[in-house]
């Protein structure tokens, strides 16, 4: 597990800027709609003081996929993710858990978090991809989660119920502790992620 990084000021560097402008937009999309995450994303950008870390931009293999993903962006949302791709600190998903043939597949960027590009300690906001013909098989986590589908289409299952159909502009919530996974066929699945509640990342299973 890697600790916070202490964070400093905002800074205002134009790359900074970018991933702000794609945070503000998703904090938006996801607070939008109402509920938990609606009250949990109250006043994360309110008060201008949103720590950032250290983080660089770093790429893994998966982001091969990106570049087709974000050629003709369909909304203002995707269209600021496109912005900032490149500053982006993508790293594999998990927290070193997912087995590697699975892992090496997908890619990750917190935004948002104690992890995170910018520093929060309340709530976690990143996006995920996972390619093609690839399975993320059942795990959970204490955090409640919400997913928003960018870009592609998954199989979706929940409480090891079969795998249902999600395809873009899809909201798909997962409970504490609820059993959940991915299945992408065809088509890779790019999705923005946000966690609430109990965010350590130690109650992560696989
Ligand atoms: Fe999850």
């Amino acid at each position: 597990m890697r600790f916070p990084r202490k964070g400093r000021e905002m800074a205002c560097t134009a790359a900074q800027l970018r991933i702000l402008g794609f945070l503000t937009k998703s904090v938006a999309v996801l607070g939008q709609q109402g509920g938990q995450i609606g009250q949990a994303l109250q006043g994360v950008l309110a008060d201008g003081r949103l720590p950032v870390s250290d983080l660089q931009p770093a790429v893994v293999p998966a982001c091969v996929l990106m570049p087709g993903l974000l050629l003709d962006p369909r909304d203002p949302l995707m269209q600021s993710l496109a912005d900032c791709v490149d500053d982006l600190h993508w790293k594999s998903p998990g927290f070193g858990r997912i087995p590697d043939a699975v892992s090496r597949q997908m890619a990750v960027v917190e935004i948002l978090g104690p992890d995170g590009m910018f520093v929060h300690q309340r709530v976690r906001l990143g996006v995920l991809l996972q390619g093609e013909h690839l399975l993320y098989p059942n795990h959970k986590h204490l955090a409640q989660e919400v997913y928003h589908v960018l870009s592609g289409r998954a199989g979706w299952s929940v409480d090891s119920v079969a795998f249902q159909p999600r395809e873009v502009g899809d909201f798909i919530y997962h409970r504490s502790n609820q059993l959940h996974a991915m299945k992408t066929q065809t088509d890779p699945l790019l999705a923005l992620w946000a966690w609430w509640g109990d965010i350590r990342s130690v109650s992560y299973e696989i």
